[in-house]
């Protein structure tokens, strides 16, 4: 089966701007069950001192610096998408924020060895082809008694949504791919961690999405996990056929269970060496 998270074509179309993954986070913001954040739970783990040098892998959009921010760090962020990196810059002049970008790959960091007090890789690791060769750039660019922080998802997290779409994607007549971005590296790859970050630990976070309307539901749905069909057509066809489908079938199960309750636990890995 082709696996769609690593594809080249398929993460320019996805991150070639930072509208999709803005939508997924703000979804997160106001639907989530528990109160506080993922964001907000993981940083006492980023923890950084005053001054620190923290790179973040895979920045997408830099959700976390303005939280990261309030330590007082410097920020080195990359990303492989351009459409990423200049929304990230737009933020830092917005809010002033310590923040350098550039463009690069985590299988080739840009940076000397030993130089960072944390490396963050926060939801991205499932888009890279060859994992061992960047959990070892990872660790090369880390200060003795650096830590690493890996954030991933749960490996079934968000499956009732994902079983909603392979259900109505059949009833269309495509081929859907039972595939999740995060199972590629989820909360279940503890070992392939290890093989870098011996001492790595895992930590979880239990929620859930709480949909009350199919409408936000179907935003988030319309922002990624629409396009997993075999053969997603290049005039985008599909999304016109599925959206109805999948608002009546999330309609259907609100008025039997009073709210669309969608399991999604995430957590991360965290390592010092
Ligand atoms: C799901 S987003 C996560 C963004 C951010 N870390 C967060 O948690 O909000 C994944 C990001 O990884 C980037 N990415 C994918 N493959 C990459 C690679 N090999 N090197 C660097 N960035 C990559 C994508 O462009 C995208 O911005």
């Amino acid at each position: 089966m082709s696996n769609s998270a690593t594809d080249p074509g398929y993460l320019r179309y996805q991150y070639a701007d930072a509208d999709k993954l803005r939508l997924r986070h703000q979804t997160h913001a106001l639907y989530s069950e528990q109160a506080t954040s993922f964001l907000d739970w993981l940083m006492p783990t980023i923890d950084p001192q005053p001054g620190a040098l923290v790179l973040d892998v895979g920045c997408g959009s830099g959700a976390y610096h303005p939280l990261l921010a309030k330590y007082n760090p410097r920020i080195v962020a990359i990303d492989a998408s351009q459409g990423m990196l200049d929304v990230v810059q737009q933020q830092a002049q917005q809010q002033t924020l310590p923040v350098q970008s550039m463009r690069a790959f985590a299988e080739a960091l840009p940076l000397r060895d030993a130089a960072c007090d944390r490396v963050m890789g926060n939801h991205m690791l499932y888009h890279v082809a060859d994992q061992l060769a960047a959990l070892r750039e990872m660790r090369r660019v880390l200060k003795p008694s650096g830590r690493v922080i890996l954030a991933t998802n749960a490996a079934d997290s968000g499956q009732r949504l994902i079983d909603v779409h392979l259900e109505i994607a059949r009833t269309a007549g495509y081929t859907p791919l039972d595939e999740r971005f995060d199972r590629g590296f989820s909360l279940n790859h503890l070992d392939l961690v290890r093989e870098v970050f011996p001492n790595a630990e895992r930590r979880i976070y239990h929620d859930a999405f709480l949909f009350p309307t199919p409408e936000p539901a179907l935003a988030y749905y319309a922002s990624g996990v629409i396009d997993m069909i075999a053969e997603r057509p290049a005039d985008g066809s599909h999304r016109a056929r599925l959206m109805p489908l999948f608002e009546k079938r999330v309609q259907e199960i609100i008025e039997r269970e009073g709210v669309f309750r969608v399991p999604k636990s995430s957590g991360c890995f965290v390592a010092e060496i």
